[in-house]
């Protein structure tokens, strides 16, 4: 196929939401419902989106099982980031919480029940009570299908407000105008292979994460990081991309996940001598531990070779004692799986469990409005006009360096909403659309181009595997600094290799393999975006494990606040970093004070 501006297609829209997860569909409800024009462009048919994939819960602080309040919410939630999280974002969520679940559950959301007819909650992972002292129940769910029931509620709701879905649509580039503002994206509609042309007055992404960066992933093949792609060439830095979270139960092998609501409900782990090792490392939480601390407690029973299996490479996630009825009523899917990727009746005996990657803490800078922000004439914080960024691609920071359970549907609801808003008072002050530069596809014409023209050259999958073998080798769970910095190199090599992929023999190709090989040009940004953070952090704080920053008096879990106390931003057009200051300063309440974090 050849791609020249005499064959590209105008639209002009209000709004461009990339990505039809649960938090491009909150944002879109607020929107189609104030009665703005919205397209929605997804590379599946919304309900396959990535959310339809979380299993556990949505975190509010309802109180329906014991006491609670978003004060406690807010504590665990700083306390879970290791103090990367800006404090005013955190409390932002954490008291828009039971309203955004209250709001799901009126738009139908089928939550389960307590006999009172209350949202049943059950306990996760560094959910407490009075600050640390015990834990509670805080999470609301849908059996183990919370994602799934989620994301078709917001489906059905954007239906009857008449947002329009562009379905196997991708997403390209971002266009900016000489100012800097943006003003609409390229988009490839995937079954005809046409390149057009989005004019917008406000751009949303929500394409999620980037775990297909990594080879063993609990995340949908297409989370390849389009959305944190098109921002980075946009020449917007990425925030906090060394901090990837690991999820303790991932099925050995299959890297499917297997929800912490099983520990929530009762499930333990356990190590090759049949003992329940977390009792050990945690005293009072236990397998309730935040999921840095319960990955590392695992990779260190494994290397100390207490694993269980003929390699003793993976430890066993127990079940059987809760009895079937309650497996099959409150972890269906669990059970399922249990069956499918493990060949194991999870209600007889225990599944073989590893650390598995999860979950993207940074992303594209935002503030609490979804806005995305970045540092201009030396000032942190100014806002790109006309660009927004929600959910799991965005870096509000309310995660920090280590996401709590339940966290990221919660995050999804508050900031989609918020930003829905944001953008609806945006949209009426902005009463005409700007015009769109002369050069609007250039960006994207070079892309297409470069795969269709070259007649030699590699394979995407090829350089995608590498990536993603590279990225597993060298920022696993615990990191080295030698391997980090070897890591660094690899990745850029590689980077070479994508810019020589090839759709070769054009009789053949398929639009899915021009996508794949758009993918590539997404996942080494975030791929180099992460290696380099990560190899320039040097310490451990959270999900940032590195064996030469250990545990010291000076340096408690290998934490060095005096130093490293702040976000990094890495810039994709010089492949360098620079930083900016976590936001101590909570909306109304005093602020968390660093410290120690023990469990
Ligand atoms: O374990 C889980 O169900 C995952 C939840 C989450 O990532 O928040």
């Amino acid at each position: 196929m050849s791609y020249s501006k005499s064959n590209i297609t105008k639209r002009k829209f209000d709004v461009v939401i990339v990505g039809a997860g649960g938090s491009g569909m909150r944002a879109s409800l607020q929107l189609a419902r104030a009665g703005l024009n919205v397209a929605v462009l997804s590379k599946v048919f919304p309900t396959r989106s990535h959310t339809v994939a979380a299993q556990g819960g949505i975190g509010a602080s309802l109180g329906n099982m014991s006491e609670d309040n978003w004060h406690f919410h807010f504590y665990d939630t700083v306390k879970g980031s290791d103090w990367l999280g800006d404090q005013d974002a955190i409390e932002f969520m954490c008291r828009e919480a039971p309203k955004v679940v209250y709001d799901l559950e009126h738009m139908g959301m089928p939550f389960d029940r307590n006999p009172d007819g209350t949202i049943y909650q059950r306990p996760f992972g560094g959910h407490t009570a009075n600050y640390g002292e015990k834990p509670v129940q805080r999470a609301c769910a849908a059996a183990d299908r919370t994602g799934h029931a989620m994301l078709h509620t917001l489906y059905q709701q954007n239906v009857k407000a008449k947002t329009s879905f562009f379905v196997e649509w991708m997403a390209l580039d971002l266009v900016r105008d000489a100012e800097g503002d943006v003003v609409g994206v390229t988009a490839l509609e995937m079954e005809t292979g046409d390149m057009h042309i989005l004019q917008a007055k406000t751009v949303l992404l929500a394409t999620g994460g980037a775990g297909r960066i990594f080879a063993a992933s609990t995340n949908a093949f297409i989370n390849t990081g389009d959305g944190l792609g098109m921002a980075a060439r946009a020449g917007v830095p990425l925030q906090d991309m060394e901090f990837w979270q690991f999820h303790p139960t991932g099925v050995a092998g299959a890297g499917v996940l297997l929800t912490e609501g099983c520990r929530g409900e009762g499930a333990i782990l356990v190590n090759s001598n049949g003992e329940r090792f977390m009792e050990r490392y945690a005293p009072t939480l236990k397998d309730l531990a935040p999921r840095d601390f319960v990955s590392r407690c695992m990779d260190q029973e494994i290397k100390e070779g207490r694993g269980c299996g003929p390699n003793k490479d993976y430890v066993l996630l127990k079940l059987d004692h809760l009895g079937a009825e309650t497996v099959h009523k409150r972890l269906p899917s669990v059970y399922e799986i249990g069956v499918n990727f493990a060949n194991v009746d999870v209600t007889k005996e225990p599944i073989p469990v590893v650390p598995t990657i999860h979950y993207q803490m940074g992303g594209i800078p935002t503030n609490v409005n979804g806005q995305v922000v970045v540092q201009a004439n030396g000032v942190h914080n100014q806002v790109v006009n006309g660009l927004y960024a929600v959910g799991e691609c965005s870096c509000v920071s309310v995660h920090g360096a280590n996401r709590l359970g339940t966290n990221s549907l919660l995050d999804l609801l508050v900031f989609g909403r918020a930003a829905g808003n944001h953008i609806v008072e945006f949209n009426n002050k902005a009463k005409n659309h700007k015009d769109l530069p002369a050069d609007a596809a250039d960006q994207s014409l070079e892309r297409l181009n470069r795969l269709d023209n070259a007649s030699t050259g590699e394979y995407a999958q090829d350089v995608a595997n590498d990536i993603r073998a590279a990225m597993q080798l060298h920022a696993g769970v615990f990191r080295k600094q030698a391997t980090l910095d070897e890591g660094v190199a690899k990745i850029a090599a590689l980077r070479e290799r994508v810019q020589n992929i090839a759709l070769k023999d054009q009789s053949k190709v398929f639009n899915t393999a021009r996508i794949e090989a758009l993918e590539v040009d997404n996942l080494i940004e975030c791929a180099q975006a992460t290696i380099v953070s990560a190899a320039a952090r040097h310490e451990s704080r959270g999900a940032h494990t590195v064996d030469d920053y250990a545990d010291s008096a000076e340096f408690p879990n290998g934490r060095n606040d005096k130093e490293w106390h702040k976000h990094t931003l890495w810039h994709a057009s010089t492949n360098s970093l620079t930083y900016k200051p976590v936001n101590m300063t909570p909306l109304t309440v005093e602020s968390v004070p660093l410290k120690v974090r023990t469990f």
